[in-house]
């Protein structure tokens, strides 16, 4: 596929945007935001940076957050913490996603984000994450352990700003049986909509997430519920939408080196079958991905974090172990780039990035 049909590939979603906005399916609405479809991109620290979500976006992502970043780290300033917040104009609407323990760094976190005056659409806090340096200071997950302080949290975002805040939950620290009182008071501490990840804390990301606890949660609010776990497929997630009582889909895993993701949805709305991504398209986008990348963090620091994307672009393909060898091997960004085209002539494919 020559780079010209991929923008056309790429392009394709507004139209299907067009001739489906009157249909039945509902957007996902809270605050001011209109999301549709209700599909949301999950935030992914390490992976979904301002340029994968700009990638998303072309694909027709209508809803992303950025990586997960720490509230105190915003308060004190530091570069690296800061520069999790830069996104381009066209990456909106967009939540930014914090994590604390303490209620007074989410508010001052949010203060300093409108003072630096970035741009954001909504706030969201993270109380999922598992990493032990984030639950080992009461934070991310822990918080489902605490329930008046992740309480206290909300209500702190609620008064430092007058963008919807939502919040990011799993259904449990070790079981599920607590999920729906737990979101039932961050609902009444004042979010504005709530994602939950099927799983518990202490599963990590292994074993199955469990819609049954997420449908429950779901019909017991009043405000929005977004269901997470082990969503792949557009059709698969259009199925548990409609089952669950869920607002919206939030897709995690199913987007890691597959923004086609998102342009399938359309194609399965517009009642076509999804097309999977052919193998040239696949070494386009990684290439392009690699420059983007490169003119944002430069070639040394983009070669090095690119790693792990550029092994989800060929997952599952003929050689894929070995290109991924071959990758992780290259000393030099040309380097890089020439073990790419390489294989991807071996695909048959010539390209001329
Ligand atoms: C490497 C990695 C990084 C993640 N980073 C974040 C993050 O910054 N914030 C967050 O709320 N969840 C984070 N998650 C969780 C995902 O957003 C998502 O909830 C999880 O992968 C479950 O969805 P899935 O089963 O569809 O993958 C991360 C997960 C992984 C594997």
């Amino acid at each position: 596929m020559k780079q010209t049909e991929l923008e056309r590939a790429r392009v394709d979603q507004k139209t299907t945007k067009q001739t489906l906005s009157e249909q039945a399916m509902k957007p996902l609405r809270f605050g001011h935001l209109v999301i549709w479809p209700p599909f949301v991109a999950a935030p992914f620290a390490g992976y979904t940076d301002g340029v994968y979500r700009e990638i998303l976006r072309e694909f027709g992502c209508p809803y992303c957050y950025t990586e997960m970043v720490s509230a105190k780290g915003l308060v004190m300033g530091g570069e690296a913490t800061l520069a999790l917040l830069e996104h381009s104009e066209h990456d909106r609407p967009l939540a930014v996603q914090l994590f604390g323990s303490e209620p007074e760094d989410i508010s001052e976190a949010i203060r300093a984000i409108h003072q630096a005056d970035v741009p954001f659409d909504a706030v969201d806090i993270n109380m999922g994450c598992p990493a032990k340096k984030v639950t080992s200071q009461g934070a991310g997950g822990a918080l489902l352990k605490d329930i008046s302080r992740a309480e206290a949290m909300i209500q702190a975002a609620k008064s430092a700003t007058r963008l919807p805040v939502s919040v990011k939950i799993r259904i449990g620290w070790s079981g599920g049986e607590r999920a729906v009182e737990i979101a039932s008071r961050l609902e009444a501490a004042g979010a504005d909509m709530i994602a939950v990840h099927g799983r518990t804390v202490a599963q990590g990301y292994s074993g199955e997430a469990d819609w049954g606890t997420i449908a429950r949660v779901a019909r017991s609010l009043n405000i929005p519920v977004v269901g997470n776990g082990d969503v792949t497929a557009p059709r698969q997630g259009l199925k548990l939408l409609g089952e669950s009582g869920c607002s919206g889909i939030m897709v995690g895993r199913g987007i890691l080196g597959n923004p086609f993701f998102f342009r399938s949805l359309y194609q399965t709305l517009r009642g076509s079958e999804p097309e999977p991504a052919a193998a040239g398209e696949r070494f386009i986008l990684a290439i392009d991905h690699l420059h983007r990348a490169a003119q944002r963090y430069g070639e040394r620091r983009a070669m090095l974090e690119l790693r792990k994307h550029l092994a989800f672009y060929f997952k599952g393909m003929k050689g894929a172990s070995k290109l991924r060898t071959a990758m992780n091997g290259a000393r030099s960004w040309s380097e890089l780039v020439d073990t790419i085209r390489h294989a991807s002539r071996c695909f048959g494919n010539e390209l001329h990035m």
